[in-house]
């Protein structure tokens, strides 16, 4: 079954027809909110808000490791991340959409693994490739069937918020090669990989990066409002093509 965590702007799927919402407790604690349960065109999946349904919880308290733990738990085997980001490279700009092939880690102090000491003994698991490439594809193949521009691959740059960056840290980030920056994509990615989940996210490009383009005097919380709702049209547009697209059931959307 499919899940869905939406970030920023993205607490609910209009269209979902929702058959139940449950509370789900993991051994890490509760996750971001109940699991919402629901059918679009016939097809069931999961719903989750990261930051919770009232978007009360920052990115660095959001408990990730229930998340996915609880979405595991519930018959999830792939998911589908949104999250906010802000543009680094001059292809991406307020207002556009990104599928991330790669990303590098400038988190600190998240519980970032479900491995402990003394259970098994240690492996080290591969993420050369973030993101599930299968995943990545579908999305892509959504976008193009429902004509959404979305741009193929870039490296997201976690970093660890709440505030934004300097304009030296995201000139720093461009030159370790990061295209956008956002603040949620780690350790979601790696643990989705530890629990051998089939993951891949959308960037929803809310902002120029610090000190880039219309950002150059500063970001204004009042101009990631305005996109906001533009984006988080297009992103339904593309979730909703990407649950039916597989379904047996001929659904007029
Ligand atoms: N930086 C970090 N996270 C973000 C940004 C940003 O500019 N925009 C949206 N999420």
């Amino acid at each position: 079954m499919l899940g869905i965590i939406g970030g920023t702007g993205l607490t609910k799927l209009t269209n979902l027809e929702i058959t139940r919402r449950q509370v789900a407790r993991t051994p890490y604690g509760e996750p971001s909110g109940a699991l919402t349960f629901g059918r679009l065109c016939g097809v069931e999946i999961v719903f989750l808000a990261r930051h919770g349904y009232g978007h009360t919880i920052p990115p660095h308290e959001v408990n990730f490791r229930a998340n996915l733990w609880a979405l595991k738990e519930h018959g999830v085997d792939r998911i589908v991340s949104v999250a906010t980001v802000g543009g680094i490279h001059s292809d991406l700009h307020a207002g556009g959409l990104v599928v991330p092939d790669q990303l590098i880690d400038y988190t600190w102090g998240r519980a970032h693994t479900f491995v402990v000491s003394g259970e098994k003994p240690v492996t080290h698991l591969d993420f050369t490739e973030p993101y599930c490439s299968a995943m990545r594809q579908d999305i892509l193949r959504a976008a193009a069937k429902k004509n959404v521009v979305v741009r193929d691959g870039g490296v997201y740059a976690v970093a660890q918020g709440p505030r934004l960056e300097t304009a030296a840290e995201i000139n720093r980030m461009e030159r370790d090669g990061a295209d956008m920056v956002g603040m949620t994509g780690m350790p979601e990615a790696y643990l989705a990989r530890e629990l051998d989940l089939c993951y891949a996210a959308i960037g929803a490009v809310v902002n120029d990066a610090a000190g880039r383009g219309a950002s150059r005097n500063g970001i204004r919380e009042e101009d990631i409002q305005l996109v906001l709702n533009d984006l988080m049209g297009r992103v339904r547009i593309l979730l909703e093509e990407l649950v039916i697209m597989d379904s047996p059931n001929s659904c007029i959307n």
